[in-house]
């Protein structure tokens, strides 16, 4: 599927979604409203908040599968929601039934079927290796001996998500002006969760993407991305190299700082040079060791960056470098869109004082998330929501940071990203330096 290909939302399906999601939302409003009224009564007016953020994940689960895949993603925007918001929805888990690979392979085109070595009853036994909302995946095995990852998406996931991404947009625009949302580009901000979410049921675009990240990593040694086999995909089927030595956790043997500045450089390279950003990188979709290698899938949620968003990006990291808050903040507003009531004086002091207050942090007390998170509430505070060209950039470097400060607790990660920040520098010196000879 292609985003020109999502499904038209029927009227009279919309309808009646729409309907079962606002009863839902007032039974679960209803639910809140009692649990605040309890807890104010109880002495000491105590134990709201964990109720409240269990009430939170059972809302977002009672409104289905779509609004589960948005929340996890919302979860990783540390510029959108607060950090004990993200931290509650980072813990919503897919609830699904594994599908049998009998029943997935109905979609498999015939060069497929005809290139795997089982079918009928062996392939109708097979249960997946990993489970999701939108696909699962499988391993097996091909005629010509080849061990392969299919990775199929569930039936009917496009259409049953299209429909709730249609009412979430809906009901974005219809909360947008209240008053305590007002300022927060809220259909904006729903429009690009949305867009991320159609990007993982796009398995033409994912299978691109892999291929992209394997091309561009190809350079940086000890990483590993899957082979995608081309000739086998179709719309609902993405078949690649199977490799089983995947793990949740470093087995023993891997060398957990080189592990993790090998890691590190992965993302960097993507990020200064190559503009192309895996932005999903949790202990799921990136194995590291043993050794140094580390291995990365999922190309489900990957975002091209401008190179006019790649520059600033590179800027920004070099001015923050060299402790240069002016610079930085100079960046940010050039990136952002100013509310009705941004000083940006105020922005530009406090930003510079931030700048400030990590210039003398040692590697070991740097902490990119603090100072991330802190950043992304001083825009919001400021009432600034910068270009998510910008934000996801760091936002890749933030769901990469447990795994590397895991592994490598004094890992310095502005050193390890000062030769990539050189050479993206170097490379545009020289193309301007080009352009400047040929107009001349
Ligand atoms: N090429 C592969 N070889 C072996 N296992 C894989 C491969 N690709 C994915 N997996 C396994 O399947 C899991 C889910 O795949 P992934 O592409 O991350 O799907 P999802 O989009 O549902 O997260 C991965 O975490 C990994 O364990
Ligand atoms: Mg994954």
């Amino acid at each position: 599927m292609s985003h020109a290909d999502t499904p038209k939302v029927t009227v009279v399906a919309g309808v009646v979604r729409g309907v079962r999601i606002c009863l839902v939302l007032m039974a679960r409003l209803a639910v809140l409203g009692g649990l605040a009224l309890r807890c104010s009564l109880a002495p000491g007016r105590s134990g709201f908040t964990p109720r409240r953020d269990a009430w939170l994940l059972a809302t977002v689960t009672a409104l289905g599968p779509a609004f589960v895949k948005v929340a996890q993603i919302l979860s990783t925007r540390a510029d959108v929601v607060p950090r004990h918001v993200a931290r509650v929805l980072s813990t919503l888990h897919d609830q699904v039934r594994p599908l049998p690979l009998g029943d997935a392979s109905r979609h498999f085109g015939p060069e497929l079927r005809r290139a795997l070595r089982d079918d009928g009853a062996g392939l109708a036994a097979r249960h997946p290796v990993a489970a999701g909302t939108i696909a699962c995946v499988y391993r097996a095995d091909l005629a010509d001996g080849r061990t392969v990852a299919l990775k199929v998406r569930r039936p009917g996931v496009v259409r049953q998500l299209s429909t709730d991404l249609a009412i979430m947009l809906a009901l974005a625009r219809l909360v947008a002006p209240l008053p305590p949302l007002r300022g927060v580009p809220v259909a904006d901000i729903m429009r690009q969760l949305a867009e991320s979410l159609r990007g993982q049921l796009d398995f033409h675009r994912e299978r691109r993407s892999l291929r992209f990240l394997k091309e561009n990593l190809a350079e940086v040694p000890d990483v590993r991305v899957p082979q995608v086999y081309d000739e086998l995909c179709g719309p609902e089927v993405l078949v690649m190299e199977y490799l089983d030595d995947l793990h949740q956790r470093p087995p023993a043997g891997t060398d957990g700082e080189q592990a993790a500045v090998t890691a590190l450089r992965a993302a960097y390279h993507m990020l200064f040079l190559d503009g192309f950003v895996h932005c999903d990188l949790h202990p799921g979709n990136l194995s590291c060791g043993p050794g140094r290698a580390v291995t990365i899938v999922d190309a489900g949620f990957t975002v091209r960056l401008t190179e006019h968003a790649r520059h600033k990006f590179t800027d920004f990291f070099h001015a923050m470098s060299l402790g240069d808050g002016q610079a930085c903040a100079d960046i940010v507003l050039s990136t952002a869109r100013p509310g009705r009531d941004t000083d940006t004086a105020a922005f530009r002091r406090d930003l510079a004082a931030l700048i400030e207050s990590c210039g003398g942090a040692t590697a070991a007390t740097f902490d990119l998330m603090d100072f991330a998170v802190q950043l992304f509430a001083l825009q919001r505070r400021h009432g600034l929501y910068a270009d998510p060209q910008f934000v996801f950039p760091i936002l890749s470097l933030l769901v990469l940071e447990g795994t590397v400060r895991a592994l490598g607790p004094g890992l310095d990660f502005q050193a390890v990203a000062k030769p990539y920040l050189m050479i993206a520098l170097m490379e545009r010196a020289i193309a301007a330096a080009q352009r400047k000879q040929e107009s001349g």
